[in-house]
């Protein structure tokens, strides 16, 4: 029986595994400029970032109807749950549909279609995390806030993501103000290629609860110590690292001393359609290549469910 855990850090359009892109091209009659899901998978080898959210941001446009939504949901939920997924906080970026004429219901409705039966089916408890694309105008983030009141019933929180440097938290402020009023929970991506005063601003100006990756404290002594008196959970992704290059190998990734520091980590899959795994998969690699044992690997559970969105009451049954 897999270790049970939650998934805090998963950009649901980064499940896409090229075997359903090609499937969900075929049904919406969308050309890809790859011969099949083979030749797309060997075009998965990034540099950073940025050469990943070029891919990323292109495959999506297979992305058109609510069923379109519904099935990427329900096969990411199948991986999951068979890696010992019992709970999970999922991303989903409105701007990255809505700028190709897919409106934020249709992604909405679509994804709560599978998620409504999450329980029932996968034996797995859900939230929605709706994320702002930093790279877009801070004007586009409220007006996504705007467009997505209708739905903020199924919306948990909302978050930052996309290219990081020169996108610095502060450029949100009034979008996450507003959206703590709405009674949103906030996180945000921060220290991932950006530097770790990104982190500072995350936590001072946007008022975030989690840091997703946040790799970046290490450069910082002083945050680190900050970070960690103060258990500000951070949603790492080693998976993530590796193939977007912010470390070299699985052996050089920073956890295991992150852990030593009193950091409260957590491990997640971010895109595991394209970064080689799910979560089950990244627990048993930092297992391999860093040497955790058993019991770190339980805190690095414990953590996820101590992290998550759920209430106390919730989260006992989830583990
Ligand atoms: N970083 C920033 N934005 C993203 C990522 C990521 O790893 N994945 C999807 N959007
Ligand atoms: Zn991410």
């Amino acid at each position: 029986m897999p270790l049970p855990k939650a998934e805090l850090h998963l950009h649901i359009e980064g499940t896409l595994e090229p075997e359903l892109a090609f499937a969900l091209a075929g049904r919406n009659g969308v050309e890809l400029p790859f011969a099949d899901a083979d030749a797309l998978r060997h075009a998965y080898l990034f540099k950073d970032l940025q050469s990943f959210l070029d891919l990323y941001y292109g495959l999506m446009t297979v992305l058109r109807t609510e069923d379109d939504f519904a099935d990427l949901v329900d096969a990411y939920l199948e991986r999951a749950a068979a890696q010992g997924v019992r709970h999970a906080e999922i991303f989903f970026d409105p701007q990255a549909h809505t700028a190709r004429g897919v409106t934020i219901g249709t992604v909405v409705e679509g994804l709560a279609r599978s998620l409504d039966r999450a329980e029932e089916r996968y034996g797995v408890s859900t939230r929605l995390i709706m994320c702002f694309l930093r790279d877009q105008p801070a004007g586009s983030a409220l007006a996504t806030l705007e467009a997505a009141k209708p739905y903020l019933h199924r919306i948990t929180g909302v978050g930052l993501d996309s290219a990081e440097a020169g996108h610095p938290p502060s450029k949100f402020r009034a979008v996450y103000d507003a959206a703590a009023a709405l009674g949103l929970r906030r996180v945000a991506h921060a220290g991932e290629e950006g530097p770790p005063a990104y982190i500072t601003e995350a936590l001072d100006v946007l008022g975030v609860e989690r840091i997703d990756h946040g790799l970046r404290c290490m450069e910082d002594a002083e945050l680190v110590a900050r970070l960690a008196r103060e258990r500000i959970p951070l949603t790492l992704c080693p998976l993530s690292n590796v193939r977007l290059r912010a470390v070299d190998v699985l052996e050089d990734h920073p956890l295991a001393r992150m852990m030593a520091a009193g950091l409260m980590c957590t491990v997640n899959s971010d895109d595991p359609a394209y970064f080689g795994g799910y979560v089950g998969d990244t627990f048993h690699a930092v297992h391999e290549a860093l040497g955790l044992g058993d019991e770190q690997l339980r805190e690095l559970a414990r953590n996820s469910f101590l992290a998550s969105f759920l209430d106390d009451d919730e989260e006992r049954r989830a583990r």
